[in-house]
């Protein structure tokens, strides 16, 4: 069926060419978390392009640009405070592997090449990327374009976590796959691990048990491997700290962020690095070898800039925190009891919702009916946006709906998202029968 035609967005909702609103309790794919016509963005955008709109960074910078460096490394935590910016999630990624291996060289160690990611993680769809995530079904047909990389087990606790262990217990298993990989790789051929804290669009808002990530940090200190966080879609306050990995107390050595930086309103993703990684190029060759021709567009980062200050300035992390927890009660009051509900998690307003054939033996459902699709569109038929996905558990089997609204969102419109979710689920449940 062809997409209704978008044409006007109105707050959280976004309205199309008959005027029929959309609830956007998703944020497309967990982009849009200003809602869709903040003032301040729209007057930063149309300053800006009034301005400069574009200065290659090959002969410049810009004051937008600058400013939105100072933002985030004055934020983020750790030593990273050096910023390379993006148009987007894979580009940002991509600049990760490559920065991660350009680094080794300019400290002496040629030999660091390996890269060990999860199964089951999404890193975006560039070949560098997608060679990194470990989801079956989008690298299948690419896979002999992909280099190789070790995939370990995700953290995923309710699927995993055996009826012997706790949550502790659990998470030292998987991050010990860690160590694992890296010893029984060459010696000192390692260079990096990648992950997203909380695994977003492969698995639906799984975030690692407590402790997990401290651990995964600590194997990495202990064998001169770089921690690069993908923060791409779990980053930018959408699990109710502006860095999901703050709630883990740890600092990678490089994170990727885009999707909440611009929150819609241009394209723009960036990659942080720590003053360690920075000084290991300025004291060596002294420049990155890589670069795309719209890096630090003007205008992406004064609409970022305009996204961050208005979060900051409305203090929308404490709302995040306060709607969020609002809808884990809603959802676990509508779905606590339902057969094909299995699970319900994630952090802040970053929610997944776990869909079974048998909630007692987790069994999911035939992947040729397609439960996925079917919640889309009967909640597309509701006027509520979420984004649903097939493939949980193993790339092929497994179903899971994504929920992620604007940071703007209040008890009504949580109440109204908790209320179609349920009919659409329901409605694709029978349709499914
Ligand atoms: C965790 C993660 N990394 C990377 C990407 C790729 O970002 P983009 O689609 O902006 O290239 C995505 C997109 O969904 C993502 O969720």
């Amino acid at each position: 069926m062809d997409p209704p035609v978008a044409v006007r967005g109105d707050g959280v909702y976004v309205v199309d060419g008959s005027g029929k609103r959309y609830l956007d309790a998703s944020g497309g794919a967990a982009v849009s978390c200003l809602g869709h016509s903040h003032q301040a963005v729209i007057e930063a955008i149309r300053e800006q392009a009034g301005k400069l709109a574009f200065a290659h960074t090959g002969f410049f910078t810009t004051e937008p640009m600058e400013a939105l460096a100072e933002f985030l490394a004055t934020r983020a935590p750790g030593r990273l405070d050096r910023i390379y910016f993006l148009s987007g999630g894979s580009e940002a990624v991509e600049a990760a592997i490559k920065m991660a291996r350009q680094y080794f060289l300019e400290i002496g160690q040629p030999q660091r090449r390996t890269v060990i990611a999860r199964r089951q993680s999404y890193h975006g769809n560039t070949l560098g990327a997608l060679a990194a995530g470990g989801n079956q079904w989008r690298r299948a047909q690419f896979e002999p374009l992909l280099t190789d990389v070790v995939h370990i087990s995700p953290c995923y606790a309710y699927r995993d976590q055996r009826d012997d262990e706790d949550e502790a217990a659990y998470g030292r298993r998987v991050a010990d796959e860690l160590e694992t990989a890296i010893q029984q790789a060459e010696p000192d051929t390692v260079m990096a691990f990648i992950a997203e804290p909380v695994v977003g669009a492969t698995a639906g808002a799984v975030p690692a048990v407590p402790g997990y990530l401290k651990r995964i940090r600590e194997i990495c200190d202990r064998h001169g491997v770089l921690l690069i966080l993908d923060e791409v879609m779990c980053g930018m306050g959408r699990t109710g700290t502006l860095f999901a990995c703050e709630q883990d107390g740890v600092a990678p050595d490089l994170v990727a962020i885009a999707k909440g930086l611009g929150a819609g309103y241009q394209p723009i993703g960036a990659l942080l690095a720590t003053d360690t990684i920075f000084e290991a190029f300025r004291s060596g060759s002294g420049f990155f070898q890589h670069g795309h021709t719209y890096m630090g567009h003007a205008i992406a980062c004064a609409a970022a800039l305009a996204v961050q200050r208005t979060i900051e300035a409305e203090r929308l992390l404490d709302n995040v925190q306060r709607m969020g927890a609002l809808l884990r009660e809603g959802l676990e009051s509508r779905f606590g009891n339902h057969h094909h509900v299995g699970d319900i998690r994630g952090r802040g307003l970053f929610v997944g919702l776990e869909l079974v054939a048998d909630r007692s033996t987790k069994e999911p459902f035939d992947p040729a009916k397609r439960l996925h699709a079917k919640v889309k569109s009967a909640a597309m038929a509701r006027g509520l946006m979420c984004y649903p996905m097939g493939g949980t558990i193993d790339g092929r089997r497994g179903d899971h709906v994504l929920l992620a609204p604007p940071f703007i969102v209040d008890g009504e419109h949580i109440a109204a998202i908790v209320e179609t979710i349920g009919d659409s689920i329901d409605a694709a449940l029978a349709e499914a029968a």
